[in-house]
């Protein structure tokens, strides 16, 4: 195997699964509880905003319940002992890579714990509920939102995201459905941009067929697995 020098790893919900978080699209998932054009659009929040503030207060609320497992404890492994370069992209607005040790983590779909000012845009650290419309520390305008990218819009940091996948000779991909774009097309770019591509998901994921390899399991196994294989190789 030629040496890996630089990787990027695309996380999704399923690396958050066995900590007790519902993912999106599997039996029981958010997406079942709840209706996307309701919760997760522009729309659904000018339409009705009590239930999407309530509805991310509540994940934001859970997110004190739960605890990163041996997946995100493995990546941030990684990233402390790989001697090349590493980005973990994650579409996951939770903070379990950041509580399992990580520090390169970019969230590209935002944060539970950030809230985003509609009047000044400001963008900042928030740990309270926002049902209630606490005022803006910067503006004082009673006009806050989750600081989470929504169906129709931009998700953040797209150019540093291209820049890390151009640069990857190892592309990873973990816990994800491969139903969203952008991210579900990063496999595809990384690869006609040269790099291996790897799957590490439950069951095999939409786009499963674009990758060099796929492996099926839970991720709290698979990737102390993989981890140990880029360590110990
Ligand atoms: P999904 O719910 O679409 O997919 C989760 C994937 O994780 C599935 O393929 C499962 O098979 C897999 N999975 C479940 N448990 C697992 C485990 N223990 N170990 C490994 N894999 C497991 O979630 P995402 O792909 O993250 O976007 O969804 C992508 C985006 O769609 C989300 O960021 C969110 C959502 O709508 C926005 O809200 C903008």
């Amino acid at each position: 195997m030629t040496e890996i020098r630089n990787i990027v790893i695309l996380t999704g919900a399923g690396i958050s699964a066995e900590s007790g978080i519902d993912t999106f699209r599997d039996a029981g998932g958010l997406w079942e509880q709840h209706r996307v054009e309701d919760v997760a659009t522009p729309e659904g929040f000018a339409r009705d905003p009590d239930l999407v503030l309530g509805f991310y207060d509540m994940r934001r609320a859970a997110l004190a319940k739960v605890q990163p497992n041996a997946a995100h404890r493995a990546l941030a492994r990684l990233e402390t002992e790989f001697s090349g370069d590493l980005l973990i992209v994650t579409q996951n607005v939770d903070d379990l890579h950041e509580r399992g040790g990580a520090k390169r983590v970019l969230h590209m779909h935002g944060e539970l714990k950030s809230a985003l000012c509609l009047s000044c845009e400001m963008r900042g650290p928030w740990d309270a509920p926002m049902l209630d419309r606490p005022p803006c520390p910067v503006c004082q305008a009673r006009s806050l939102r989750p600081d989470v990218v929504w169906f129709g819009e931009m998700p953040y940091q797209m150019d540093r995201i291209y820049r890390a996948l151009r640069e990857a000779d190892l592309f990873v991909s973990i816990g994800t459905s491969g139903a969203v774009y952008p991210a579900a097309g990063f496999v595809r770019d990384a690869r006609e941009l040269g790099a291996r591509t790897l799957e590490l998901n439950l069951e095999r994921s939409e786009g499963s067929h674009w990758f060099h390899e796929s492996r099926q399991g839970p991720a709290g196994e698979l990737v102390p697995e993989w981890v140990d294989e880029v360590l110990g190789g």
